[in-house]
């Protein structure tokens, strides 16, 4: 690692732990603490995260830093300071947001997500992209996830980050935010790296919904297992804890595991039902994604309820599968 790497570590060292006392030590921290007791986490939950509090301030991180040596053109391009482009004077980033440390997958401290809590736009404001922070490679949670995910062998890959600090309190512990809604080839990479099955949690809601589509299509062309925990209307994985439990949560997520296509299929068959020309369509896309699944025994089963649900003979999508035990020989 390079001195200008450690010094942007260094940096995000310091301010988590100062972010940290602020939100959990001081009276200014009192209502945003009790924001985040009342979405339900603990202070042990809050302490163990090294959760925080940025102060309604333009430059406490300035003074915080300079005092250690730092300059503000270090702390800018380390993504803690913004600056004004006309007059090029610096300022804090994070202003009383509760401060989401970020760590890069060797456990370091590379950024922040920040989250206002008093309606000020936008909701979520995080690092921007850095020498260390580059959000095409990193997931939320992956370096504390990692463990599990190996013994696993599966990866939970959610939306938000509240719902991973929320996940992570329940035995789930193999799950990992997406920095945004899309996925880059290399977060890719990094998951086929890690593992064989990817599970997708995202919201019930349009863009959720999307994201399914998009990113399950993605990493199942990329040769993963791919299964959707779909939720109710509206719901995220975090509001299904508030709602239900943790335990009811846990429940959940083992009895509603549904493989990708299936998931497709069932919305497919729902949209094209009464309209022929949309229910071919469906039903072509569906045979191009079947034969991505690897797994004999899966893509039976799948092809079984696929000619179920679209109620025609199995014999019809067989033939247009490329016939695996001729390719083989
Ligand atoms: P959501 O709107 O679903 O937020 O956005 P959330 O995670 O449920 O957050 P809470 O429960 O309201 O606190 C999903 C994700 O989209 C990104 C964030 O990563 C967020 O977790 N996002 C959303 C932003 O980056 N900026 C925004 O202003 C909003
Ligand atoms: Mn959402
Ligand atoms: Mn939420
Ligand atoms: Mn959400
Ligand atoms: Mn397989």
């Amino acid at each position: 690692m390079n001195s200008k790497d450690m010094q942007l570590i260094s940096m995000h060292n310091i301010m988590v732990e100062l972010y940290h006392q602020i939100l959990v030590q001081t009276t200014e921290g009192e209502s945003a603490l009790n924001y985040m007791l009342d979405r339900g986490f603990t202070l042990e939950d809050i302490k163990k995260e090294k959760i925080g509090l940025s102060p309604n301030m333009n430059d406490f991180a300035i003074k915080a830093l300079s005092e250690k040596g730092y300059s503000n053109e270090a702390m800018f391009q380390a993504g803690i300071l913004s600056r004004n482009e006309e007059t090029f004077s610096y300022f804090d980033r994070f202003r009383n947001r509760i401060m989401i440390p970020i760590k890069n997958h060797k456990g370091n401290f590379v950024g922040f997500t920040s989250r206002s809590t008093d309606g000020s736009k936008p909701k979520y404001l995080n690092t921007p992209e850095t020498d260390l922070f580059q959000k095409r490679r990193l997931f939320y949670n992956l370096f504390d996830a990692f463990k599990m995910i190996r013994t696993k062998n599966e990866i939970f890959l959610m939306e938000g980050h509240m719902d991973v600090l929320k996940v992570k309190t329940t035995k789930v512990k193999n799950i990992v935010g997406l920095m945004g809604t899309s996925l880059s080839n290399e977060q890719v990479e990094i998951l086929r790296r890690s593992c064989e099955n990817v599970t997708l949690m995202f919201d019930g809601d349009t863009a959720g919904h999307a994201a399914t589509k998009s990113i399950g299509e993605n990493l199942l062309k990329s040769g993963l297992n791919v299964y959707v925990i779909p939720l109710g209307e509206g719901q995220d994985p975090d509001e299904l804890i508030v709602e239900k439990g943790v335990e009811a949560f846990e429940k959940y997520v083992y009895e509603n595991k549904i493989s990708f296509l299936l998931y497709i299929a069932q919305k497919s068959i729902k949209e094209a039902k009464g309209n022929d020309l949309l229910y071919t369509e469906r039903l072509t896309e569906l045979i191009e994604l079947l034969k991505y699944i690897n797994d004999d025994i899966q893509q039976n089963r799948l092809v079984s309820e696929i000619a179920e649900l679209f109620e025609v003979d199995q014999g019809v999508i067989y033939r247009r599968l490329p016939n695996k035990r001729q390719l083989v020989k």
